[in-house]
């Protein structure tokens, strides 16, 4: 698909603290069997997308950071089994077969004591209007009773779409409150207006 035909889709869709890694370092023992800690999960690509090029480090991994940063919170990456092609265009159409099929592709490792979070905010970008499938893959993992959950997405004209109807359809017992979206390219190229929108939204 040609990049011009990606967003002509994308229009008509109605749609400080430090971090520590949640995989290594969460055995808190002053909060264990506690649902007071913060986590920030995410999944973020690299390699080739639109507007930014060939990218090293996700946009959204770069919000992720920011959050988990200015929060204390622990990080956990979503990484699937199977990558995503590197190719922009190959991607686009394994994204839009996995919504089509709904599917659940499977994902490495796991948070340790999801339990001991009672806010979780969760990033992505958007494709095709939602969240990839991988973050549904994780969501079906936990049980999400009583948590917060503050969803944040990058993208490249949608705004969050209808990822947050989405998630809010997913994880039923749990809170979902207003997101936060940022440009993709604005992670990527422009981190003071990102951190600047990061900051706003961690401030309501
Ligand atoms: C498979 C795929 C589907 C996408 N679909 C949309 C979309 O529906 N709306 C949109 O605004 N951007 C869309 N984009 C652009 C991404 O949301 C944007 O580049 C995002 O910042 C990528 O974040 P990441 O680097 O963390 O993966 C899509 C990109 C890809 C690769």
């Amino acid at each position: 698909m040609k990049r011009t035909t990606l967003l002509a889709a994308l229009a008509a869709l109605p749609l400080c603290g430090c971090a520590q890694d949640a995989t290594t370092n969460n055995t808190d023992t002053a909060t264990m069997g506690t649902t007071n800690k913060t986590l920030v999960v995410y999944y973020s690509r690299t390699g080739e997308n639109y507007a930014v090029g060939n990218i090293a480090e996700g946009n959204t991994a770069i919000v992720a950071k920011m959050i988990a940063a200015k929060t204390g919170a622990d990080l956990f990456e979503i990484k699937t089994v199977k990558q995503y092609a590197a190719s922009y265009d190959v991607c686009i159409e394994e994204a839009k077969k996995e919504l089509r099929e709904d599917a659940r592709p499977a994902i490495v490792g796991d948070v340790a004591d999801f339990d001991q979070y009672g806010t979780v905010y969760v990033g992505y970008p958007i494709w095709w209007g939602v969240p990839p499938m991988c973050v549904f893959t994780f969501f079906e993992k936990h049980d999400w009773a009583g948590k917060t959950v503050k969803p944040f997405a990058t993208h490249e004209g949608s705004g969050l779409g209808g990822s947050v109807r989405a998630i809010k359809k997913a994880l039923p017992a749990a809170t979902v409150t207003d997101g936060l979206a940022i440009q993709g390219q604005t992670a990527q190229n422009d981190r003071p207006a990102a951190q600047a929108a990061v900051d706003q939204w961690l401030g309501k």
